[in-house]
């Protein structure tokens, strides 16, 4: 076994697969026997690419019965279950980045991989260069965690940071982070909250050994926040940042979200800017930890995919059951709370007219709903004869602010609410 070259299909050739080809031609023991692209006439960057090896059909990996391990880095939910699974019914192990297809058909994939006594590693799904996966399932495996806060998109990260740098508004540093690459033309997947929505789904369902579904993930983007909330939030003593997170309530049951939220400038995730990612675990014994850096790029996610090639490798003939404490079988599904059952803290802004009474009237309606106000902000009055006014609240229901913004939107002395978002606690 010791000089057999274990052999590798890659689907997959843009900026993860060409990192992880030009990683691999560092091992001697590994070898690239077959690559899929899309394009096979694209021109790519790719130094001593040996063109013989590309196909455009990615059923010659799966069925070539010479590879050993297939990395699927298209991404995406089909053809790529369709690949994986027919690769897994060949024998093969799997190396893959797809976090939309493990957080909706992860629970199939782990199943029938299982089934045929396959591994299916996914270091670089999650937090691209950051090794959380395999940590959580070997080194951390002792423990029980409990809470996930975690910043998982570097687009978004990206934003917020610019937002917050430069008090521009999200359209204009959207705009400009297109033109300069760090945003795609068509943001929807990262502004809306659906990459890091995947991500969390299967990291807290590993963290918490209960599978979590991703439709009862809750979800909100970046889309709504204000250059206003961002100098607002600054003033109080926070940073905006949009946040995955993860937690176990006392009766079991799993809180699983993404959505913006006012951090603390004293935490570890306020300071954590433009691309990088960081995940912050809390469990016992370990206490609190946070791993942070690069969440995507070319190398930063080759270095995931590569460690998971060779983590492989390095078991392949030497048992029938290899790495046992890398595989997935949690069947069990999370009780998952939903978002109107939640506790939170919250930031308010709402823009008034400038009439005596005001602030009372706000903390009329705040104790009809019964929330409790931490502190209430106005600094001016506008030339139109307006008010910004800011309120923070101490934890209270999210049926019960749900209720208080449709009591202000319908109490004639609010023109708008125009932010409410969540404060870390
Ligand atoms: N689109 C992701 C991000 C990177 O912006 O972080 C890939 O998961």
């Amino acid at each position: 076994m010791e000089n057999k070259k274990i052999k590798i299909g890659l689907i997959g050739l843009g900026t993860v697969g060409s990192g992880v080809y030009k990683t691999l031609g560092t091992f001697n023991n590994i070898e690239v026997v077959k690559i899929a692209v899309k394009n096979k006439n694209k021109k790519r960057d790719i130094p001593n690419l040996d063109e013989s090896l590309i196909t455009d059909d990615p059923y010659e990996v799966v069925n070539n019965p010479e590879i050993d391990i297939v990395c699927e880095l298209i991404g995406g939910m089909e053809p790529a279950y369709d690949l994986i699974t027919k690769a897994i019914e060949n024998g093969k192990h799997i190396v893959t980045a797809n976090k939309e297809l493990l957080a909706k058909r992860g629970v199939e994939i782990f199943n029938f991989a299982e089934k045929h006594n396959k591994v299916v590693l996914y270091e670089a799904a999650i937090a691209g260069g950051i090794p959380i996966i395999m940590p959580i399932k070997t080194i951390l495996a002792g423990n029980k965690i409990s809470k996930i806060e975690a910043i998982i998109n570097g687009t978004t990260n990206y934003i917020l940071t610019k937002m917050d740098v430069q008090g521009a508004s999200y359209d204009d540093v959207l705009k400009e982070a297109q033109e300069l690459g760090y945003a795609e033309t068509d943001p929807t997947g990262d502004v809306e909250g659906f990459d890091a929505a995947y991500k969390i789904t299967t990291l807290a369902t590993l963290a918490f050994k209960k599978r979590i579904k991703f439709e009862n993930v809750y979800r909100e983007g970046i889309t709504k926040v204000r250059a206003e909330d961002m100098k607002a939030a600054n003033d109080l003593g926070y940073k905006i940042k949009l946040i995955a997170s993860a937690k176990l309530d006392e009766n079991g049951r799993a809180d699983v979200r993404v959505h913006p939220m006012l951090v603390s400038k004293d935490s570890t995730l306020a300071h954590i800017d433009y691309v990088t990612n960081a995940v912050s675990l809390s469990g016992h014994p370990i206490g609190h930890i946070t791993l942070s850096g690069p969440g995507a790029g070319e190398f930063p996610t080759a270095s995931s995919v590569v460690g998971d090639i060779l983590a492989i490798a390095a078991e392949l003939g030497t048992t029938d059951y290899l790495l046992p404490m890398m595989r997935c079988n949690h069947e069990e599904l999370a009780d998952c709370i939903n978002i109107l059952d939640t506790q939170n803290k919250y930031y308010l802004s709402l823009n008034a007219k400038n009439n005596k009474g005001v602030i009372g009237n706000i903390g009329n309606i705040c104790a009809e709903c019964d929330i409790s106000v931490e502190s209430i902000v106005q600094k001016n009055v506008s030339e139109n004869n307006t008010a910004d006014i800011t309120v923070i609240t101490e934890i209270c229901k999210e049926r019960n602010m749900q209720n208080a913004v449709k009591a202000f939107e319908e109490s004639g002395f609010i023109n708008n609410v125009n932010s409410l978002i969540r404060v870390q606690v």
